[in-house]
């Protein structure tokens, strides 16, 4: 039953997913042997630094940690080496609405808070961290923004608590633990999914993460920076029935996203049908948390995902289930909000340029991210956009 693929997978979840590292290596236990696994972390552990003794997983941080029942190999997470300088404090304009209900709880189901989630790994908290700032510079009410961040269940979250508290004392926001278990069920073991993350699934269980008062939230990935209000973002019309609202390109060839099994399928492929589907990525998006648990999205995303799993409809992760469910169907935002692809490859040669019109939002999405290209001393053009928010406080000290 376990074939050399499998291995192979496990192998490259291991080498390019940090925070999926733990249930590989517990997988691998199963697959390889005590022996051979102890041989493993003598080789890895060097350079990736787990394994410390000491370090489990992170226990009930989270008001929604799922307890602690799982196979739990290797103990710690991956431990967050990087140190961040202290933003400045942020006040509100003085024509920002009052936000009534003085307590926490009253604050995080607040209508007129700007609802913002994110995701939060030790991979990318570089980038989170300029994000916020980035989030916070430009709002005209900062005092009103609650933060939603997701960490995967096996991640210290503490840990990741006091990076966000030191970097931003005021901040107002909360950490959910997702349990990467639940959804690394449903990811394929083809190779090229698994070179996914499970936190990159995320987005499409905001609707159980977060409180169920919680009614609109935009969701931002980790490597992007926003040069204009969040608000006019978040404040979308979302019309009489739409569930979400984002960018959405029209040009891309749609059919590029999906395998021949696919198309060939009109079981399938008719899901399109009736609707003029368009490629939108799912980066930044202003999602109706309601509309969403109403007409149980997650549930829709998962049963594509199923189908993935069996047949192999799409090459990409966690887009494509998105775009099965919603494409043709969201509202258009202006591009704005969402100059992607500024990741390029990795080093300069492969730089992007900005596409025409004005820019509200710099999304470094694609392989190459600002943070490594700066550190190499080999950044693009547009990563001095990026710079201005990095608060790391000693580049040249990383451990890694
Ligand atoms: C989590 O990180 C903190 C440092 O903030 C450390 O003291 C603690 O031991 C870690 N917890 C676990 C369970 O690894
Ligand atoms: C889109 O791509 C497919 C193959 O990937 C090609 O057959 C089709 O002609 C393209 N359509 C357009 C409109 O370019
Ligand atoms: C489409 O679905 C029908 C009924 O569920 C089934 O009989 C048929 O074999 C399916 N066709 C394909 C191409 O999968």
């Amino acid at each position: 039953m376990i074939t050399t693929t499998d291995i192979v997978t496990v192998i490259l979840l291991v080498i390019r997913c940090r925070s999926f590292r733990r249930l590989a290596v517990g997988i691998a236990i199963f697959i390889i042997g005590f022996a051979e696994y102890k041989t493993l972390i003598r080789r890895r552990s060097v350079s990736w630094g787990f394994w410390s003794p000491g370090e489990g997983r992170s226990g009930g941080a989270s008001s929604t940690a799922k307890g602690g029942s799982r196979p739990n190999a290797a103990g710690g997470a991956w431990p967050i080496t990087q140190q961040f300088k202290e933003a400045p404090r942020f006040y509100n304009s003085l024509n920002c609405p009052k936000i009534v209900g003085e307590d926490k709880d009253g604050f995080f189901c607040s209508d007129e808070a700007v609802h913002v989630a994110m995701t939060l790994d030790s991979a990318y908290i570089r980038g989170s961290v300029a994000a916020i700032l980035s989030v916070l510079q430009h709002s005209s009410c900062p005092q009103n923004m609650a933060f939603h961040f997701v960490a995967s269940a096996t991640a210290n979250a503490s840990l990741l608590r006091a990076t966000i508290s030191s970097s931003y004392p005021y901040l107002n926001f909360q950490i959910y633990a997702f349990d990467d278990y639940s959804v690394s069920r449903l990811i394929s073991t083809s190779i090229r999914s698994a070179l996914d993350c499970p936190l990159n699934y995320a987005r499409s269980y905001l609707a159980n993460l977060l409180p169920s008062c919680v009614r609109r939230v935009v969701y931002l990935d980790s490597d992007l920076v926003l040069v204009d209000d969040i608000a006019k973002l978040s404040a979308t019309q979302l019309g009489d029935n739409s569930v979400l609202a984002a960018p959405e390109y029209c040009n891309a060839n749609f059919t590029y996203y999906f395998t021949l099994t696919f198309w060939s399928n009109p079981n399938l492929s008719l899901t399109f049908a009736n609707r003029k589907a368009c490629y939108f990525n799912t980066g930044v998006m202003v999602i109706d948390l309601d509309r969403w648990r109403q007409g149980d999205y997650t549930k829709k995303i998962e049963e594509w995902m199923e189908i993935q799993k069996r047949m192999r409809i799409y090459e990409l992760g966690s887009l494509p289930p998105f775009l099965l469910v919603f494409a043709g169907n969201i509202v258009p935002v202006d591009h704005r909000w969402n100059q992607h692809g500024l990741g390029g490859d990795n080093f300069r040669g492969l730089c992007r340029d900005l596409h025409p019109g004005p820019v509200s939002l710099l999304h470094w999405s694609g392989k190459g991210k600002p943070w490594a290209r700066l550190d190499a001393n080999m950044p693009c053009p547009l990563d001095a956009l990026w710079a201005p928010y990095d608060l790391l406080q000693t580049p040249f000290a990383l451990d890694s």
